[in-house]
């Protein structure tokens, strides 16, 4: 169990209440994962016996900050980990490095364990920008944070790979999970898990899975299908 891949459902805005009570029994041989459904939906996979994450938290303790989602909130629902910084929180809700620099911090600060997404775009692809857009974000999202590396994961997920079913070559993909990792060791001092994102999915985790300096893989698309996901789990056991 200990070299097994972690592999992580993002399940964004989907599933109403009656599709996530099917889907807790469909996958209940299948807790070897981490879920994170939309908050309101956390606790009956917690109460199922499922390793939770949120998709996103506060910076702010508790008080009047309406709508948003605490991590004392999360501690008292026995939510392990969360999602920071996903590339749909930067674009349609403006999320600035800065501002996922100070989640990041309270997430680690309250012993949550923090899946950090970075990734380009196609046209910073394109333009050969892809490390400098990374590194980047790794020294802003991650400055002056007080790090137990066992709580801290990368997520590396190109943005032009998110939901379109294309996905970068094996070597594409090692070259910039190693550059991720170089980069955390010599920067920050830090050895941390790197995830891959971007359409994994039933058909090409066999492929995906040889690749060994990845650390799993955070799923969105694919992990709303309890067939899908039950592949890609069963892959990286
Ligand atoms: P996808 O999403 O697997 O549907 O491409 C991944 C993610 O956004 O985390």
């Amino acid at each position: 169990m200990e070299n097994k891949k972690l592999v992580v459902g993002n399940m964004k805005m989907n599933l109403t209440l009656y599709e996530v009570e099917n889907y807790v029994t469909e996958m209940k041989d299948y807790k070897d994962c981490v879920i994170c459904p939309s908050s309101v939906f956390c606790s009956i996979f917690e109460q199922n016996g499922y390793i939770v994450g949120l998709q996103n938290i506060s910076e702010y303790d508790n008080g009047a900050y309406t709508g948003e989602v605490s991590t004392a909130q999360a501690n008292s629902l026995n939510i392990k980990y969360v999602i920071i910084g996903h590339s749909e929180r930067r674009e349609y809700f403006k999320e600035s490095d800065e501002a996922i620099n100070k989640k990041v911090k309270k997430a680690l600060k309250d012993n949550l364990k923090v899946i950090l997404c970075v990734g380009e775009t196609l046209t910073e692809r394109e333009e050969d920008r892809t490390k400098d857009k990374i590194k980047r974000q790794l020294l802003e999202d991650l400055k002056n944070i007080d790090v137990n590396s066992q709580n801290l994961i990368i997520a590396y997920e190109p943005i032009w790979a998110i939901g379109t079913g294309k996905i970068p070559s094996n070597d594409q993909i090692i070259d910039v999970v190693s550059f991720i990792k170089t980069t955390l060791k010599q920067e920050l001092n830090i050895d941390s898990k790197v995830l891959y994102g971007g359409s994994t999915n039933e058909n090409n985790i066999d492929d995906l899975n040889t690749i060994d300096i990845i650390d799993g893989f955070l799923v969105g698309g694919a992990c709303l299908s309890p067939a899908k996901f039950k592949k890609i789990i069963e892959t990286t056991r």
